[in-house]
């Protein structure tokens, strides 16, 4: 065994029902050594029993004795200061991984500042406060860039909705506490092994129901470039891990010398007054900041053709004339839905082993059925913390992977 107490110890908040259990099972390998001296995990959920889906893997990372599961409902104050309280007799925790923030799109702009916003700030200044070496938000691509462009991280990208634009405010909000050591990971679509939710989970799913059923997958959203770039979750996770180790030695004022960039306003400007916290809109703010997306060049065309390829059926689009009536029938969604589930309660019914219960849903709601238009350029991120990417590629080899995961833990109709 090595010597464990020489390596940074570290905290990850929320996130549990999307994308930290692989940091956690990242950072706490069921069979390599640990990257971490200690490792605490802070969430909502409580994980014995679950009351979240967990996957097979993370309740492995659990069980080890570096790890510490605490569930807290991190919108009380004290509440986030006790979970980056370090134990008897330790010293501050080393890096804190940011995953919180309401991922449905259609939670009101209250809920969004009460959960997304002023969770992540409580944190922020937490660990502001405590001097942590490192504080990694990672942000979703709620947003809408254009097709053409560089991409980069200078370019003002707006964001989507009332989702889109909490989340982009909590990152001026955290740009705005001076002495926190944060860097903002912009991630794109992600997908991986044990990810149950996102759009292209979704596309999985369905696409799986299409091949079953052989038929056609068809979109609304005729071809032309809709990029929607794609990352996998244990690449948020490596990434994650080397924003810490970038930022750790340097400290914000040095990170945000060598990645610092504008966080605009995308806000109505009578919301200052009301939203704790809040920087005023003419207020200059500027964090590190790294995209982070696959090298695949994500399209919806491009995921399509290979979610559906690997079914063994293709990928279409619906005539303007088909498109522009499913635009304007009000129960197009329940038609379309009806034909998904439908197929996927068939093939989990007939699955040889039988899957009673599986965290998968071939429902798509209206977000999973929105046009997304989100392009980022990576080139920024390996240039600076030399991260490589573990899977450059959304492809039939990562499908197979992750869907015979599902099938291993049960979650995966069997139907050879
Ligand atoms: C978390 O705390 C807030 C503020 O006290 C409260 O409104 C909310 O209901 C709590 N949530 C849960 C799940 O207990």
């Amino acid at each position: 065994m090595t010597d464990n107490s020489q390596k940074p110890s570290a905290v990850i908040l929320g996130g549990l029902n999307t994308f930290s259990r692989a940091l956690a099972s990242f950072l706490v390998p069921v069979d390599a050594e640990p990257l971490v001296s200690r490792l605490r995990i802070v969430d909502k959920f409580s994980v014995a029993p679950p009351t979240t889906y967990l996957g097979a893997e993370f309740p492995k990372t659990l069980s080890n004795p570096l790890v510490e599961y605490r569930q807290a409902n991190l919108t009380v104050p004290s509440a986030v200061s006790a979970a980056l309280e370090p134990a008897d007799g330790h010293e501050a925790f080393d890096y804190i991984f940011d995953f919180t923030g309401e991922i449905r799109h259609d939670r009101t702009e209250m809920i969004q500042i009460k959960t997304t916003c002023h969770v992540a700030r409580l944190i922020g200044l937490e660990a502001a406060k405590r001097k942590n070496k490192a504080y990694i938000r990672i942000q979703l691509p709620f947003y809408e860039t254009s097709s053409k462009g560089t991409h980069d991280e200078k370019e003002d990208v707006k964001p989507q909705g009332v989702i889109g634009t909490w989340w982009h405010e909590t990152l001026r909000m955290l740009a705005a506490i001076p002495d926190l050591n944060l860097v903002i990971l912009r991630i794109g679509f992600a997908y991986g092994p044990y990810v149950n939710i996102g759009n292209i989970t979704s596309a999985i799913t369905v696409g799986a129901v299409y091949g079953y059923t052989k038929k056609p997958m068809k979109s609304m959203w005729s071809p032309g470039k809709n990029p929607t770039h794609t990352i996998h979750v244990d690449d948020v996770a490596g990434a994650a891990w080397a924003c810490a180790q970038w930022i750790g030695p340097l400290g914000r004022s040095a990170a945000n010398a060598a990645a610092g960039e504008v966080i605009p306003f995308h806000n109505d400007k009578n919301k200052v007054k009301e939203v704790e916290g809040m920087p005023a809109h003419n207020e200059k703010l500027v964090a590190p900041l790294f995209n982070l997306v696959d090298d695949s060049n994500s399209t919806l065309l491009s995921v399509g053709q290979t979610i559906t390829s690997y079914f063994g059926t293709t990928f279409e689009f619906f005539n303007l004339v088909e498109s522009t009536k499913l635009k304007l029938a009000d129960d197009a969604v329940e038609d379309i839905n009806e034909h998904h589930v439908g197929g996927w309660t068939e093939m989990i019914t007939s699955s040889n082993p039988p899957v009673p219960n599986t965290p998968l849903s071939a429902y798509m709601d209206t977000y999973a059925l929105e046009k997304h238009v989100a392009a980022f350029s990576n080139t920024k991120i390996r240039g600076i913390t030399g991260y490589q990417l573990k899977y450059p590629a959304f492809n039939h080899a990562t499908l197979k992977e992750i869907i015979d995961k599902w099938k291993a833990e049960g979650s995966w109709p069997v139907l050879e």
